[in-house]
């Protein structure tokens, strides 16, 4: 398989655009984040890692010592070993192909877990047309924090990216509560990483209304371009990746979710 690379230090990661789900771009402003709140953790897991783009980041950038990744996309968990294969870092890195955490073994233990998961909610058919945007209802979240717990080292933290035109806090904060997790913050940042403003859009009828309105007219939008041979032209583009990392353009509607294990 002839991949797409991209470079984080000296680790060069294999993908392909239709892969990519935004860990190439925004999901960068991960590594400020861990910066800011917790410094260098010891094992990091990624949650529908896609490619990797995420955790390969954050262990090429000596954040943490370990690195796990799952998906249950095939053609993702393929690259992923193509990278592990590449940079020799089979005894720091592991991957499982996974319907969320059903096919990990819970010897597994992780310090933090990110992810930036699919985004919106939908019915069955729209998340077979489009594995990597769609969540229908939520069973992506719900079967995560549902079994999160058992593989997470005591004080571990978790912190999703999500998106605040598909969702609100709201909407997973029960889920967190409900399966012992301590919801810690809820924040934005300015593209670059640093916290900005917290996240007030979640509740309210209007702020529900227009979140309703761009999601229904989002979602049909980027089904269609998803595996498009625009999207591959777009995404095949170092000035597209360039330009999408630069703060102007980084998209404003991003939330971070962090949630904490109880400490022993
Ligand atoms: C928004 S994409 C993110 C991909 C990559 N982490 C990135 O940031 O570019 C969501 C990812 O979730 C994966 N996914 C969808 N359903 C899943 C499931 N049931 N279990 C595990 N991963 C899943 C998709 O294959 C896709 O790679």
């Amino acid at each position: 398989m002839n991949y797409y690379q991209v470079k984080y230090r000296d680790l060069t990661v294999n993908y392909t655009p239709v892969l990519d789900g935004g860990g190439m771009t925004f999901g960068q402003q991960y590594l400020e984040v861990i910066r800011r709140k917790l410094g260098r953790v010891g094992h990091v897991f990624e949650y529908c890692a896609g490619p990797g783009f995420i955790g390969f980041s954050i262990l090429a950038n000596g954040l943490c010592d370990k690195l796990t990744l799952a998906d249950v996309n095939p053609e993702a968990v393929k690259a992923v070993k193509a990278t592990i294969a590449e940079n020799r870092l089979e005894d720091r890195v592991t991957v499982y192909q996974s319907d969320c955490l059903d096919h990990i073994p819970t010897t597994e233990k992780w310090d933090l877990v990110v992810s930036n998961p699919p985004h919106f909610d939908g019915e069955q058919h729209d998340y077979q047309a489009a594995i990597r945007l769609v969540d229908p209802g939520w069973e992506i979240h719900r079967k995560f924090y549902r079994d999160i717990k058992k593989y997470l080292n005591p004080g571990a933290s978790v912190i999703f990216q999500e998106n605040a035109q598909a969702t609100s806090s709201e909407d997973f904060a029960p889920m967190i509560r409900e399966n012992g997790l301590q919801l810690v913050e809820v924040f934005r940042t300015d593209g670059q990483g640093h916290a900005a403003r917290p996240d007030k859009r979640g509740s309210g009828t209007v702020a529900r209304l227009v979140r309703e309105t761009v999601r229904e007219t989002m979602l049909p939008i980027e089904k269609a371009l998803m595996n498009s041979r625009i999207e591959r032209l777009l995404k095949d583009n170092d000035v597209y990746r360039k330009l999408s990392m630069l703060p102007i353009f980084t998209p404003r509607h991003l939330y971070f979710m962090w949630s904490k294990a109880q400490t022993a």
